[in-house]
């Protein structure tokens, strides 16, 4: 008897995945996670209505509060001063909801960019941003560009990515007393289910390199993730500054607490309806699907693309140094603004909520002090 499929009228591309891998075996896992969120058609985030906000599936730094875009415009004006007639790039913008902060902000800080780019694979994405934005000043909004893929031209520019190196497909592996498995993803008639297939050499060559680099060795069973494409999409991401600053804010951490012996089980979630689903594999395309960021590995992948790492802190220590409370202070202090603003702030920068999970990444190229809010970041480095 043929396996049962999916409804097609309902799950397209559950499908789809699951036809593809009736003719072609087993699907490794980072070809099921780019599937289930950039599909054109169904994807997560290519497809319609935004998982952004308290209506979606989960709440970003930006969409909590202005005062996020606010404390980050504090933090890139002097490098934007520096800079000759610069651009500010935003890699996947989400709902548009920082530069909806952030470029007011800077107007008034006295440190506008010249250009922003907006970097968005995604059509209804795009939209989203589109129509947020449209309520900006006309000489703010007028300096707004879109794009799938940054230009190539040379320009002097800051780039921001907050949550966005999390949404990168990863490779799932297993190491277990019987050796090295790639963890992906097979169709039984009714459900998608792991299934571990022997390592392939790209595969085997990566988890060999990250076992030299680890303090100790891993127990077995161990299961966890590896982003392959990560120095691609930073190759494209950072295209064409020849000088200037970046920012990457994510959930993650360096190498070794990555793949700590203890942490048996990797760091990939699923989220829908702003709490963690327990199966990744269930209703592709229907949930968003990340993984935590290795912060030693990327801070040698913009090593490699000549971009030097100048800082590592947590998103507490950066929003409070880049002035977070001064910014709360300024609101006025009875209104429902301040209780709302107030209590986004705590999400933000307290240890059980955003403040230590989430890690800033802090990178120049051809430009000394482009932070000059944090002397001693480059302390955190040593942590890498
Ligand atoms: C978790 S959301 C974060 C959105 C936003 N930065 C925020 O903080 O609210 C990830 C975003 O990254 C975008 N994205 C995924 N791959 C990308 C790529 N290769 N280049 C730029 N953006 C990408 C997605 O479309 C999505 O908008």
């Amino acid at each position: 008897m043929p396996p049962m499929m999916p409804q097609a009228d309902r799950r397209g591309l559950a499908v789809r995945l699951a036809e593809r891998i009736a003719r072609e075996g087993p699907l490794d896992f980072a070809e099921f996670m780019r599937a289930c969120l950039y599909d054109p058609d169904a994807g997560y985030y290519a497809a319609g209505s935004s998982p952004f906000g308290a209506g979606g599936d989960f709440i970003t730094a930006p969409e909590l509060t202005p005062l996020f875009g606010r404390s980050l415009a504090r933090l890139l004006a002097p490098a934007l001063k520096r800079l000759r007639r610069p651009l500010l790039r935003e890699l996947g913008p989400g709902s548009g909801a920082l530069i909806a902060a952030l470029l007011p902000a800077l107007e008034a800080l006295e440190a506008l960019p010249e250009r922003v780019e907006l970097v968005e694979p995604s059509r209804a994405r795009r939209e989203e941003q589109r129509a947020r934005l449209a309520a900006l000043p006309a000489s703010l909004a007028a300096r707004l560009v879109w794009t799938e893929r940054p230009e190539l031209t040379t320009a002097e520019g800051v780039v921001v990515a907050n949550e966005v190196l999390d949404a990168l497909p990863v490779r799932r592996f297993l190491l277990s007393e019987e050796g090295l498995f790639a963890l992906a993803v097979d169709f039984d008639g009714r459900r998608f289910r792991w299934r571990p297939v022997p390592a392939d050499s790209a595969l085997a060559r990566a988890v060999e390199d990250l076992l030299a680099r680890l303090p100790e060795p891993l127990p077995r069973p161990y299961t966890s993730e590896l982003c392959p494409g990560l120095a691609d999409f930073l190759r494209i991401a950072l295209a064409g500054i020849e000088k200037g600053a970046a920012l990457f804010i994510d959930y993650g951490y360096p190498r070794r607490e990555y793949y700590h012996p203890l942490r048996r089980m990797g760091t990939l979630v699923a989220h829908r309806g702003h709490r963690p689903s327990p199966d990744p594999l269930s209703d592709p395309g229907a949930q968003d699907l990340s993984a935590f960021v290795d912060f030693s590995a990327l801070a040698e992948a913009l090593e490699a693309l000549d971009w030097a790492p100048v800082g590592f802190l947590s998103q507490a220590e950066c929003l409070i140094g880049a002035g977070l409370l001064e910014e709360l202070a300024a609101l006025p202090a009875r209104g429902g603004e301040y209780h709302a603003a107030a209590a986004a702030v705590k999400r933000l920068i307290l240890p059980g909520e955003m403040g230590e999970r989430f890690r800033v990444l802090l990178a120049a190229r051809e430009m000394s002090a482009p932070f000059p809010q944090w002397p001693g970041a480059a302390a955190g480095l040593e942590r890498l």
